[in-house]
């Protein structure tokens, strides 16, 4: 039995990781095997990984090339690191098992944020994310579009991120990701995040809707 695999993706402050929580507590009311994982994260390479690239509780910009000295290829290359065991360990196995796995965050993440947003080749990022993923693709992914002007108002206790990344870098990344939903119109639905958050739930309740009416579940899924 395969499971499903649901991705979240969008700027920072779009609201995405408050909504794939929303999700996860709804749909454990209906399917036996939900997971909510994010990226980077989920093994104890990936919270290395994001103790080195967001230094998370600490001042400093995250994922700022600037303060870390760390080359763009090297960001790439220790997310996709991080994206490895993340598959290998979790969720390829979860996936035979056949849960519906929730990820906040992952393939588009790099090609916006890296490739768009930093300017690494997006041929270069495929092509490991490919070898990364091992032909584990995402069934959905839902994009959470916002201007980063109103997200940058909805990320008020993490003010000193936003303003390191800039909203004009937050802009190339946002124009990237529509980039990639318009490429691939079958696998990603585009939200309008700015919407009030009650109307984006029930925009995210539609839209995973068709795939998961017919899946393996233990109460009727409405
Ligand atoms: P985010 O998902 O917003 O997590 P949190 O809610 O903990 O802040 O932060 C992850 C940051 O990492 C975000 O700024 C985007 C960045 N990122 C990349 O640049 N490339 C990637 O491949 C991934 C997974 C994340």
């Amino acid at each position: 039995m395969q499971g499903r695999i649901i991705t979240f993706e969008g700027i920072d402050g779009a609201g995405k990781s408050t909504q794939a929580q929303i999700l996860y507590n709804y749909l454990k009311n209906y399917f036996d095997n939900v997971i909510l994982l994010r990226e980077p994260g989920g093994t104890k390479l990936g919270d290395m990984v994001r103790d080195i690239l967001l230094r998370e509780n600490q001042i400093e910009p995250a994922c700022s090339t600037e303060t870390f000295d760390i080359s763009i290829t090297a960001e790439f290359l220790l997310f996709a690191a991080a994206r490895a065991e993340l598959v290998r360990q979790v969720v390829a196995p979860a996936l035979q098992e056949g849960a519906v796995i929730l990820l906040d965050r992952f393939i588009d993440s790099s090609i916006a944020y890296q490739g768009y947003g930093r300017g690494l080749a997006i041929d270069f990022i495929d092509k490991v994310n490919r070898a990364v993923i091992n032909g584990i693709e995402p069934d959905l992914t839902l994009l959470f579009d916002i201007a980063p002007q109103a997200a940058s108002s909805r990320l008020q206790r993490r003010a000193d991120r936003i303003e390191a990344e800039g909203l004009i870098f937050l802009e190339t990344v946002r124009q990237g990701y529509l980039k990639i939903a318009a490429a691939e119109p079958q696998r990603i639905r585009l939200i309008d995040a700015a919407l009030e958050p009650q109307t984006v739930s029930s925009m995210m309740f539609e839209a995973v809707k068709p795939l998961l009416i017919n899946f393996n579940r233990i109460a009727t899924y409405v």
